[in-house]
């Protein structure tokens, strides 16, 4: 491989966070006003504006949906300049759009950039999803246990009682089940409304988030990106692809799954090293949301290279150019 071609992650990643402060700024006149089409467009205008700078050759593996469904920023779709490395890239430009429309916490801009091939080609169906973060032997909890199993196997590694554990889950009918068996552990949950990728990366720093293990199926696209921040902050994570119809089975068909029951550990849904960036949108646990003071906008971001286990926390003030 010559150098012109390798995954060059430590130039690039400095790149990545200014895409997915990019796409954070531009929903900020749209936090709070009800209209989650309108701040989703604006974010994946942004995103797509600053990928495209980029000296990548980058393919969308994860990304606004299948060609017939998104104007930009769909599966498939080439982004960058076309320059440097060949790049997968794993996008969520506005993860929580209701969050952000009802300026709700933890809305988040979430990419990941991986070497070409190195992501899960997920369908857009759903996923069962389980993490924890960091520190834990491996396959401590999994997704063939019961919900209850699961804390009750997680307290025992964490050395405590099962009420002082946390479980992450989405408010869903679909989870109410699940939501009964955590409850008869005497654990805690923390219901989110949306944003499970977010969810997922409240395990990884436990002590602040107070999030010890999340459960439950959401967006399968949403799982690779959560699985990526894992692969950079540490943790461990399944997921399952659960499908509702025959469209779905064919979606999932059309991605290359043969397995359709295959449980997918964190490293199959990232099989390499990942860069990792996400600003946050509205305020949550890990970033801090746009702020706005007289003039200038503030953009807080977390940029992380699993290779290295780094993890910065970026501040950018810019000028607001909406006054
Ligand atoms: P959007 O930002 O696309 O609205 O997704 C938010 C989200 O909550 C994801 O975090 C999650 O994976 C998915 O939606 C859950 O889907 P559903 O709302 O159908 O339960």
């Amino acid at each position: 491989m010559t150098e012109s071609v390798q995954f060059h992650d430590r130039l690039l990643s400095l790149g990545l966070a200014r895409v997915s402060e990019a796409a954070a700024l531009a929903s900020a006149d749209l936090i709070g006003r009800g209209d989650e089409k309108a701040a989703d467009q604006a974010a994946v205008g942004a995103m797509r504006a600053q990928l495209d700078m980029l000296d990548i050759g980058g393919v969308v593996v994860i990304g606004e949906g299948e060609r017939d469904e998104a104007p930009m920023l769909f599966i498939g779709e080439e982004v960058g300049t076309g320059q440097g490395p060949q790049v997968d890239i794993a996008l969520d430009p506005l993860e929580g759009t209701t969050l952000t429309a009802k300026d709700m916490p933890n809305a988040l801009t979430v990419i990941a950039m991986g070497p070409r091939g190195s992501m899960l080609h997920a369908p857009d169906v759903y996923m069962d999803k389980l993490a924890v973060g960091p520190g834990y032997p491996e396959g401590v909890v999994s997704l063939d246990m019961a919900p209850a199993d699961r804390v009750i196997s997680l307290a025992e590694a964490k050395g405590c009682a099962p009420k002082d554990i946390t479980v992450c889950i989405l408010e869903r009918p679909r989870h109410q089940d699940m939501i009964a068996d955590v409850r008869s552990t005497g654990a805690a949950i923390r219901l989110i409304t949306d944003g499970d990728v977010a969810g997922i990366m409240h395990c990884a720093e436990a002590q602040v988030t107070g999030i010890d293990m999340y459960m439950g199926a959401g967006g399968a696209p949403e799982g690779v990106l959560a699985a990526a921040a894992l692969k950079c902050m540490g943790g461990q994570m399944w997921g399952r692809l659960t499908f509702r119809n025959e469209d779905e089975i064919a979606r999932a068909r059309r991605a290359g799954i043969d397995d359709l029951d295959r449980v997918y550990r964190r490293d199959d849904m990232v099989r390499s090293d990942m860069i990792f960036a996400a600003t946050g949108v509205t305020d949550g646990s890990l970033l801090q949301g746009i702020k706005r003071e007289p003039g200038w906008l503030t953009a807080e971001t977390i940029l992380m290279r699993s290779k290295t286990g780094s993890v910065r926390r970026m501040t950018y003030r810019t000028p607001d150019k909406s006054l």
